[in-house]
């Protein structure tokens, strides 16, 4: 049985162009019902339009508070029967209200080996700091900034010759393995949280 997913972005949507790519070419059994956006100008918007993805910009602006923000969110959710909710390049913090909703059910990507480097410029802070090896993190959603169980983590070592412009290409290309393997195990039941920790169970 495929599962539903909505994808939340805020910009280019690189990310959620790779987890297109692998559902068309049957890697990932899921159906993109929805992409969320809370800026208008988001390219991912562009690139749902692209595969005939229903794309929705929501304006944070609009409302007073954000739990009336997240409503909106959470009734589109709802209509697409949204089984699992993806983060990807989504760079608004969830209230908690919204969370204990998809408890469980929403993931993030986030560019930075954690819990180093959290927050919103994973790749410029870990390379200001001068690591030697950075990388980037899968993990289930909680209230905290970045802070859920870890469910898998991609390598980047940094190369004597990088600049901060190759480091971070590499970085972005492995996010794109990455995010959409953890929706696969996710997808295939294979994620038990137990603590702090996700067991990743044998096929
Ligand atoms: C990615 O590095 C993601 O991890 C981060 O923002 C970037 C978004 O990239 N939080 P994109 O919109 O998927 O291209």
């Amino acid at each position: 049985m495929k599962k539903n997913i909505a994808v939340l972005i805020s910009g280019s949507g690189t990310n959620l162009q790779s987890i297109i790519d692998k559902t068309e070419s049957g890697y990932l059994p899921i159906t993109i019902r929805c992409v969320i956006s809370d800026r208008m100008d988001a390219y991912g918007l562009i690139r749902a339009r692209n595969h005939n993805i229903p794309a929705f910009f929501i304006d944070p602006g609009k409302f007073q508070k954000r739990e009336e923000y997240e409503a909106e969110i959470l009734n589109i959710l709802t209509e697409h029967e949204v089984e699992l909710v993806v983060l990807a390049g989504y760079m608004l913090l969830l209230t908690p209200h919204f969370i204990n909703r998809y408890q469980n059910r929403i993931i993030n990507i986030h560019p930075a080996l954690l819990p180093s480097f959290p927050g919103t410029d994973g790749y410029g802070d870990a390379w200001r700091y001068g690591v030697k090896v950075s990388g980037c993190t899968v993990h289930f959603v909680d209230s905290g900034c970045d802070t859920g169980p870890i469910i898998l983590q991609g390598v980047n070592p940094i190369r004597k010759d990088d600049t901060f412009e190759s480091f971070k290409e590499r970085g972005l290309s492995i996010e794109h393995e990455v995010l959409p393997e953890a929706i696969k195990l996710y997808c295939e039941g294979r994620l038990r949280i137990e603590g702090r920790k996700v067991r990743i169970l044998e096929k």
